[in-house]
């Protein structure tokens, strides 16, 4: 049995919802309803695998020798002592690696390619480009023997001077050529002239710094060569699809001779989408040694190989008249990127949107550094980017002794304010009324360090969330079967967010059946070759607009085995006269006329219908402006004399449309909230300044808020559908983040009366 067979079995047991139904029969749809994670069961009982933890018969492991310069030439590579140790089969480096092609970079328009957030070649030459590059790999029986044989590696280097000190590089900063696709500077009206015509205004550099991905799962992979030339990959990916795509182009094989798995992936945060050097180590490494290999990252490991979110430096200017009219809004940003990759965060996005200004100055700009390359990290550039703005705001409405909500109101543009689309559904006003109402804003004294228990200083704070919707072009696979059941194949990845849950919710009501009808397969590149990923908040709407359309073709198809029987009710039906409904097709206007996808199959002789569908291009994001909202509102508990921050209070109330399962979207956005407090609070990654390197790459110096560190956190949304988003639903994956670490720093200013504007806000920065 191949690796891909036992690893299917083990996952499919999983993905149909064979549980009862819990669905009362007076209630209309599954969508909206807080059903249970499908996974869920799984996970509790410890059988579902994750990649590590799968064992494979003839498996060998390897271990990667981090390179510790961050740029220069390998000099000398001793590996004899290594290759002679117990248990080793390869020793591999740049002198013995099967050649590898250079990844393409990253390009969102053209994702069918496949990308990697860096087109450095992986390990075939002696030059270094950063910190932490992998030098040698190496492969043995056991993970211990691989583990001891990496220490026996030596390696000397010719050093070249690094570019990679972010302060030393911005004097050479650049513009980028483009900001995902947007401009990287926008001007409207005159900026200069608006901030004088101000009565009150406020300039700030905010400063955040590299933060880095440690999802719970590192990042691991399992490669096995067959004797026909292709490869089968285990990979712990937010992107099975594009990843085959890559891994095919680097190793220089047809699409279909590389199949990537994913049943469950352990988080991924952006830090998993795309090939980095471990995957294509590990498939390099199987070849080399001619059997299944596996190379799990160690906590260090992903810190040396897989990038983080980018240092940034970021002004905000802000002008307003006395009754808080912004007459000026000027919001630059500054991160860091490497040559190889040519990614420039988004920190920007959010300025675009938000307020109405008649003058805006809007501009980012990139520096390049000798470091791995940086790479998405729960809304990448809106999290620091809304850090910025928030906070700018928050100092506005301080200056002008108003309510900083009610100065979100005021400056609410009627459309959007760079774009000028309307909007498809923008309803933050309203989340800020329930929220406030929920949290009990009105209780808020505005004046800062006039709320204290004791030695504590209390205060609280208010930011806008914000995350642009997304949806790509997509293939769905349905197949309507004799017995009733319906299966819907698309190669989405599962981090733990509820995708498989969610999109059985929706298929079930689009198809009119019960949820327990419908098994959702994921997680296979061998599955239709269509592009998804888990990324940008855009999955769920991405596959909900190809089952719509999926859905559409199979009833046409059903419609015409119907048609080929006289004594069809459904006889001469058009398919926009029906629809699915109570397990088969009716009559729109005679719901009582129609037949169970059952009857059509079975008087049909056919075992099952399948069609494989393409959804409609994105052409809502061209016409509107589509964003989720929200409103982060927090309150904090600072220690007068030690300067310990404490969140004690958070209520999130989101504009995200359509809540398809408030269960596992109230897991997201709390997720999302709890890893802004890391940013705004204990989360950063040391830098050596001098040398480029990571300096804390551990859970034990890298701290992540742990279960002391977060409150009960209650969400709560508007619950608006959005007309224009499939389904009604726009993402919730990243907007959690967004805004939290501005709710924080004014929440402790409002305690303290202190402003901190570079993160993480430390004791020090408040003693
Ligand atoms: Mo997200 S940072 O697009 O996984």
């Amino acid at each position: 049995m191949s690796i891909l067979q036992s690893i299917m079995e083990t996952a499919a047991q999983f993905l149909p919802d064979k549980k009862p139904d819990v669905m009362k029969a007076d209630e209309e749809t599954y969508v909206g309803h807080a059903r249970t994670r499908v996974d869920g069961p799984a996970k509790v009982r410890g059988e579902a695998r994750f990649t590590a933890e799968f064992q494979i018969a003839n498996l060998t492991h390897a271990v990667i020798v981090h390179g510790t310069i961050a740029k220069g030439k390998i000099s000398k590579l001793e590996t004899e002592e290594a290759s002679r140790a117990p248990g080793v089969l390869a020793v591999i480096t740049h002198e013995n690696v099967p050649k590898m092609k250079a990844p393409p970079s990253v390009d969102l328009s053209n994702m069918g390619k496949g990308f990697a957030l860096s087109n450095l070649p992986i390990m075939q030459s002696a030059e270094m480009h950063w910190d932490g590059e992998p030098v040698a790999v190496v492969v043995a029986e056991t993970l211990e023997q691989a583990e001891h044989a990496a220490h026996l590696v030596r390696a000397e280097y010719q050093l070249e001077s690094a570019d990679v000190s972010f302060e030393g590089m911005k004097p050479k900063a650049v513009m980028p050529h483009d900001v995902l696709g947007e401009p990287p500077e926008i001007t409207i009206g005159d900026v200069e002239k608006g901030m004088a015509e101000g009565d009150t205004r406020i300039e700030q550099v905010y400063r955040t710094p590299r933060y880095n991905h440690n999802a719970i799962e590192p990042h691991a992979n399992i490669a096995s060569w067959n004797e026909d030339g292709s490869v089968e990959v285990f990979d712990a990916t937010q992107s099975v699809n594009l990843t085959a795509h890559t891994i095919a182009w680097v190793f220089g094989l047809k699409r279909d001779q590389v199949q990537v798995v994913a049943p469950f992936v352990g988080g991924g945060f952006g830090g998993k989408v795309g090939l980095w050097n471990n995957i294509a180590l590990c498939i390099a490494a199987a070849k080399v040694v001619n059997r299944p290999v596996k190379l799990a990252l160690s906590r260090e490991g992903v810190y040396r190989v897989i990038g983080g979110r980018t240092i940034a430096e970021q002004h905000v200017g802000l002008a307003a008249r006395k009754d808080g009219k912004l007459t000026a809004l000027m919001h630059t940003g500054m991160t860091a990127t490497v040559l190889s990759g040519r990614y420039a965060e988004q920190c920007t996005f959010p300025p675009r949107h938000l307020y109405a200004s008649p003058n805006m100055y809007i501009g980012q700009k990139v520096v390049y550094l000798d470091t791995v390359a940086n790479t998405w990290m729960r809304a990448p550039g809106e999290s620091i980017g809304t850090f910025a703005l928030e906070s700018a705001m928050d100092e506005l409405a301080h200056e002008l002794r108003m309510d900083p909500i009610e100065l979100r109101k005021i400056n609410e543009p009627e459309k959007d304010p760079t774009k000028n689309h309307p909007f498809s559904s923008r309803k933050l006003v309203e989340a800020y009324r329930r929220g406030a109402e929920k949290f009990g804003w009105s209780a808020r004294k505005a004046e800062p360090r006039s709320q204290r228990d004791g030695k504590w200083l209390v205060g609280q704070g208010v930011a806008t969330a914000y995350y642009p919707f997304l949806r790509f072009p997509a293939k769905a696979r349905l197949r309507i079967c004799i017995d009733g059941t319906a299966v819907v194949q698309v190669p989405a990845a599962e981090m733990g967010m509820g995708t498989a849950t969610v999109q059985i919710q929706h298929a079930a009501d689009r198809l009119g059946l019960h949820a327990h009808q419908v098994s959702f397969q994921y997680g296979d590149s061998r599955l239709p070759d269509t592009p998804v990923m888990a990324g940008g908040s855009n999955q769920t709407a991405t596959i909900f607009a190809a089952v719509h359309a999926a859905v559409d073709e199979a009833i046409g198809e059903l419609l015409k085995l119907a048609n080929k029987r006289a004594d069809s009710p459904l006889k001469g039906a058009k398919a926009d006269e029906v629809e699915a409904r109570h397990g088969g097709v009716f009559r729109t206007k005679a719901p009582e006329q129609g037949e169970t996808y059952a009857n059509v199959l079975q008087k049909a002789g056919v075992p099952f219908v399948e069609v494989e569908t393409s959804s409609a291009m994105p052409l809502e994001t061209m016409k509107y402006s589509m964003a989720s909202y929200g409103a982060q509102f927090c309150e904090v508990r600072v220690h007068e004399e030690t300067g310990e921050v404490r969140v004690s209070r958070w209520l999130g109330s989101f504009d995200c449309g359509t809540i398809v399962n408030p269960k596992t979207a109230t897991s997201q956005l709390r997720g999302g909230i709890i890893m802004g407090i890391g940013m705004a609070l204990t989360e950063e990654t040391l830098f050596d300044e001098r040398r480029g390197r990571i300096m804390n790459p551990s859970l034990a110096e890298y701290h992540v808020p742990v279960n002391l560190d977060v409150p009960h956190i209650e969400i709560i949304y508007n619950d608006i559908p959005d007309e224009h988003a499939p389904s009604g639903a726009r993402g919730i994956g990243e907007i959690g983040i967004t805004g939290a670490a501005a709710a924080i720093a004014n929440a402790v200013f409002n305690a303290t009366g202190k402003r901190v504007r570079d993160l993480p806000i430390t004791l020090d920065k408040l003693m």
